[in-house]
């Protein structure tokens, strides 16, 4: 499924949208180039559970956290852009950050992708002139969620 996303109006809404079906133990997996907006959608997301100030881009963290009740749920953002290897997700002690939390990850092909899971919404963000498009494909446990 493929969505346009015009300009950053549309991409809080499409956060939103994301939001408002998220469980815990679901993985959001943002890929898409440099600037594609990721980051961006991922702040729309965390906003709508319920987060008031700033979201920091994970780039130099690799893992930010969010509890309730700021948020309506545990949250993990994640940014593997820098992971070299595959393992160094479990290094950081990823599998423990997951816990009862949804997951929101840019660049999941570093560290193998979440397309396995099926709490995996996978979106694929590009650049369409001015704005965005995405491209949407949920797993299997997104069945009466999404769209
Ligand atoms: N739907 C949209 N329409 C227009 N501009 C957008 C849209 N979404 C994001 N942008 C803009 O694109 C720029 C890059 O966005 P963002 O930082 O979210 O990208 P990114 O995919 O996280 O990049 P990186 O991989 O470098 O971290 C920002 O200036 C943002 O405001
Ligand atoms: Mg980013």
């Amino acid at each position: 499924m493929t969505l346009d996303l015009p300009d950053l109006a549309a991409m809080d809404a499409f956060g939103a949208r994301i939001a408002a079906r998220l469980r815990p133990g679901d993985v959001v997996a943002l890929s898409g180039g440099l600037g594609a907006g990721k980051t961006t959608l991922a702040r729309g997301i965390i906003a709508a559970l319920g987060h008031r100030g700033e979201v920091p881009s994970p780039t130099f963290t690799i893992v930010e956290a969010y509890a309730p009740p700021a948020v309506r749920m545990p949250l993990v953002h994640a940014d593997f852009y820098r992971l070299e290897r595959a393992e160094e997700a479990a290094e950081l002690g990823l599998d423990d950050y997951r816990e009862g939390a949804a997951l929101i990850a840019e660049w999941p092909e570093r560290v193998g992708g979440f397309a396995e899971e099926p709490g995996c919404l996978a979106v694929r963000l590009e650049i369409a002139g001015k704005g965005r498009r995405a491209i949407v494909e949920p797993g299997a446990g997104w069945q009466g969620r999404w769209p």
